[in-house]
């Protein structure tokens, strides 16, 4: 078992990391939501055959009238007509400001579901319970919750910590390899931007396998840098912005492929190898560590490269029509394991760019 304590003022609440959670999440959400009658549980159409017993069982044998509401599995759920589609489901439950909403599932589960605890009677209690690898070592902590909108993603949403993170690594056996994979990407992150003792331990296991025998570890790992950085910028206004390592030329990616061809980890493991390029290029990054990221992304699969066109990269870096965008932060290594946000006119970074795609 490991346990984290995210500690924001008046809002603490911990991260607990163990296997066979799913069957123990009633007790510890009793500790939490001592007077709370309801939790209703949000979950997907492929995770609620897995799981979704398990937890309302082990709810009701807590004390807790459990409610279980499942959504279609995809990103087009997280969406204003899904949110307003669970909002009714909670009111029909008889939801009230002394109860809560538990998340069981990936990040479209956690994201949606978070948002309608924030937002629902103006706020009711959240508990997330993350079953993929990306949800357990980003989305479910730190408080991000959101919906998507016509003009992008995650643009309808709010600051919303949840009561209580449960993790229970056994989820992450039923993921298929591109799922899982997708996951890792975000795990090398921390490395990259944090950690270069991490990026060896993980290049040192070899693989999937190797990671699953150290799982409990290496979620609590990523926790752990994910609870410092959003410890020092909850709002995102400073050092959180370093976890967006490789995610504004992956948001590239992303467009080019309509969030449909890569996975939001393929899109990240590519645009990390990108920016260490351009940090290289820009004298920033030493030599070597765009090899270092690429030779951890390849253990899954991971992309290294994409090849999206400059609109892409244009669109991604908010270059405006007249083009004329100002600057951008990127968020680029000084070394293996230390990531820092630099100012750059967009002109200079599409240059570069531009150079690379040659
Ligand atoms: N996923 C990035 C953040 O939570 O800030």
């Amino acid at each position: 078992m490991q346990t984290l304590t995210v500690a924001l003022p008046g809002r603490e609440y911990d991260i607990f990391i163990e296997s066979g959670l799913l069957d123990r999440a009633g007790a510890y959400c009793r500790t939490v939501l001592p007077r709370a009658g309801r939790v209703v549980v949000v979950t997907d159409s492929n995770v609620a055959p897995l799981y979704a017993k398990r937890v309302t069982a082990s709810l009701e044998g807590a004390g807790f009238a459990a409610g279980l509401t499942v959504i279609p599995a995809g990103e087009s759920s997280k969406s204003v007509t899904m949110l307003e589609r669970l909002y009714d489901d909670l009111m029909d439950f008889g939801l009230t400001r002394s109860d809560a909403v538990l998340a069981l599932g990936g990040g479209v589960v956690g994201d949606l579901a978070g948002f309608a605890a924030a937002t629902i009677l103006r706020g009711v209690d959240l508990i997330q319970m993350p079953t993929t690898l990306l949800a357990q070592v980003d989305s479910s902590v730190g408080g991000k919750v959101a919906v998507d909108l016509k003009a992008g993603k995650n643009l309808a949403g709010a600051f919303w910590q949840p009561k209580l993170v449960l993790m229970d690594p056994d989820c992450l056996t039923t993921l298929d390899d591109k799922t899982f994979a997708d996951g890792m990407a975000e795990v090398i992150k921390y490395g990259c931007i944090w950690d270069e003792r991490f990026c060896e331990f993980l290049l040192s296991l070899g693989g999937r396998e190797g990671v699953m025998t150290q799982i409990d570890g290496i979620l609590a790992a990523c926790c752990d840098v994910k609870r410092q950085v959003v410890e020092r910028d909850e709002r995102d206004t400073g050092l959180r912005m370093i976890l967006n390592f490789g995610h504004t030329l992956g948001h590239a990616y992303e467009l080019f492929g309509k969030y449909e061809t890569y996975t939001h980890g393929q899109a990240v493991a590519a645009g990390m190898c990108r920016a260490a390029d351009i940090g290289v290029r820009l004298g920033i990054t030493p030599a070597g560590v765009p090899e270092a990221i690429a030779a951890l992304l390849c253990m899954y699969g991971l992309p290294t490269a994409i090849d999206c066109g400059m609109a892409h990269y244009e669109a991604a870096v908010g270059l405006d029509k007249k083009g004329d965008g100002g600057d951008i932060s990127l968020i680029l290594l000084t070394k293996l394991g230390k990531a820092e946000a630099v100012k750059l006119p967009k002109s200079e970074v599409l240059h570069l760019l531009e150079a690379f795609s040659l």
